[in-house]
């Protein structure tokens, strides 16, 4: 007959796997450095399968303390999310505050303060500088008048008729005549008449039916000479350098004017014999 009162002997338990173990020690790893709530037995962990944990955990120093957190990077305006590490401190973050202008005690300003009105100020003067800098360099560039060269060839003799040649008046200013006898060289050849009326400038048409220039402004009319005849020009058209040119062809000068009036229209150069 068995003694009652002999205590029981505890039957053997299987130890526990590696996990309740594990589970056990963290809960007494987690438990704080006080004996009394280390040494309590894990619930559902057999207490007499692990009494070196229990008793390694009441004996274990209690841990350093945790060093302070390190600052929350600012995340402002980078790719973030709540979910991702400092996320939610980066979305909680305060906007900045907006800036505030001050005015100075004696500034009575309605509407702007000194400092804004010193920057007008120096804006307005600084886009006048520009304008009178720009307006300088403009200066130093004047328009170019492109004016057509003073000499030109214009052709060979044998290439014109008799008569008035139009070919070089929009383009040289000058009509280019052939005549059988001229009524000073008194030979045969080519002279160059001055586009120019002698009156005010302008420029008279040749009218072949009538065979003469005709002033569009004031009447003026001279003869295929050059010769002024009606209207109000006080003068003969003037006549340019001709020559020939060392290739053969017709070089005409307009750098070089021969008036009529003056007796120059004798020169050798202010016709070209042909
Ligand atoms: S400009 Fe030619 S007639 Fe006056």
């Amino acid at each position: 007959m068995a003694d009652e009162s002999k205590p029981e002997t505890p039957a053997p338990k299987v130890v526990p796997q590696t996990g309740e173990a594990t589970a056990a020690a963290a809960a007494s790893t987690r438990a704080p450095a006080a004996g009394a709530t280390a040494s309590a037995p894990a619930t559902g962990a057999n207490p007499a399968a692990t009494p070196h944990a229990t008793t390694t955990a009441a004996a274990r120093p209690a841990p350093p303390p945790r060093p302070p957190a390190a600052p929350i990077p600012d995340l402002a305006g980078k790719t973030t999310n709540v979910a991702s590490p400092g996320g939610a401190a980066a979305k909680a973050a305060p906007a900045p505050a907006a800036k505030t202008t001050t005015r100075d005690a004696d500034d009575t300003s309605p509407l702007l303060n000194r400092r804004a009105w010193m920057g007008l100020a120096w804006g307005a003067f600084s886009a006048a500088s520009a304008a009178a800098l720009a307006a300088t360099g403009r200066f130093m560039f004047p328009n170019v008048l492109n004016e057509p060269p003073q000499q030109f060839k214009a052709g060979f003799p044998n290439e014109y008729g008799m008569g008035v040649d139009e070919r070089w008046k929009e383009k040289y200013g000058v009509w280019l005549v052939r005549t059988p006898d001229d009524i000073d060289q008194h030979a045969s050849g080519f002279y160059s008449l001055s586009v120019t009326c002698t009156h005010l400038g302008c420029t008279p048409n040749y009218l072949s039916a009538e065979n003469k220039f005709k002033c569009p402004c004031h009447g003026s009319g001279f003869r295929t000479t050059g010769v002024n005849f009606e209207g109000p020009a006080p003068r003969p058209l003037e006549r340019t350098r001709i020559v020939l040119a060392e290739d053969g062809q017709i070089l005409v000068d307009k750098s070089r004017h021969f008036q009529r009036e003056l007796g120059q229209w004798t020169d050798p150069e202010a016709f070209l014999k042909a």
